[in-house]
C-alpha cells in the first residue's frame, strides 16, 4: 500500500506557484487511510506516550484515531480563543505576523510523554511552537509525527526531538 497513491495533488492552492498535498483523498479511502493510522501507531508504541497532542486543524483528523489505536489520551492544541476554561498559551513568529497556540491548564501533569501529531510537516514552524508549549506545561516530547514532509523545507532542522514522516516530497 502506498499512502502517496492516496493524496491529492492540487496545483496553485492555496496561492499561484504552491502545490497542495491534500489529504482529503486518503481519509475517503479506508483501507488506506487504516494503513497510515496503523504506520504511525508502530512508529509512535515505542516511544510509549502517556497523551497525543494533535495540532488544530488537520492534525485532529490524524491524533485521535491514533490515540485510540495506541490506548492512549488526545488533548487538543488549538488556535487562540477555541478553548473553554483556563490556557496556556504561546506565541510564534510566522513569515508575517504572529498565531497564537493554547493548550487547557492542567491537560499534561508534569513529566508526561506527550508525543506531538500533525498531517504535515513543512517549515516545522507550527511543531516547534507546540513542542515549545508543551515543554512550558511540563509535558516531555519524546516525538512527532506527520504523514507528509516537505522536505525542501526543511522543517526537522527546527526541532529536537525525532519525527517520523510516512510521505516525503521534494
Ligand atoms: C498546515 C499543516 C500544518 C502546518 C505546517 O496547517 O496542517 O499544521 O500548516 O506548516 P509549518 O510546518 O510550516 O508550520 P494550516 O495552518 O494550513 O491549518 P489547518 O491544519 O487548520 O488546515
Ligand atoms: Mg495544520
Amino acid at each position: 500500500m502506498n499512502i502517496k497513491d492516496h493524496i491529492r495533488e492540487v496545483p496553485d492552492f492555496p496561492k499561484p506557484g504552491i502545490l497542495f498535498y491534500d489529504i482529503s483523498t486518503l481519509l475517503m479511502h479506508p483501507a488506506a487511510w487504516r494503513h497510515t493510522v496503523e504506520q504511525l501507531a508502530e512508529a509512535m508504541a515505542p516511544h510509549k506516550p502517556d497523551l497525543l497532542a494533535g495540532i488544530e486543524s488537520r492534525g485532529f483528523l490524524v491524533s485521535a484515531p491514533l490515540a485510540l489505536k495506541l490506548g492512549c489520551g488526545f488533548i487538543m492544541l488549538r488556535k487562540k480563543g477555541k478553548l473553554p476554561g483556563a490556557t496556556v498559551k504561546h506565541s510564534y513568529d510566522l513569515e508575517y505576523g504572529t498565531d497564537t497556540i493554547e493548550i487547557q491548564e492542567g491537560a499534561v501533569q508534569p513529566g508526561q510523554k506527550v508525543v506531538l501529531v500533525d498531517d504535515l510537516l513543512a517549515t516545522g514552524g507550527t511543531m516547534a511552537a507546540a513542542a515549545h508549549l508543551i515543554r512550558k506545561v511540563g509535558g516531555v516530547v519524546p516525538a512527532a509525527a506527520c504523514i507528509i514532509e516537505l522536505t525542501f523545507l526543511n522543517g526537522r532542522s527546527k526541532l529536537d526531538m525525532p519525527v517520523t514522516t510516512l510521505a516525503q516530497y521534494d
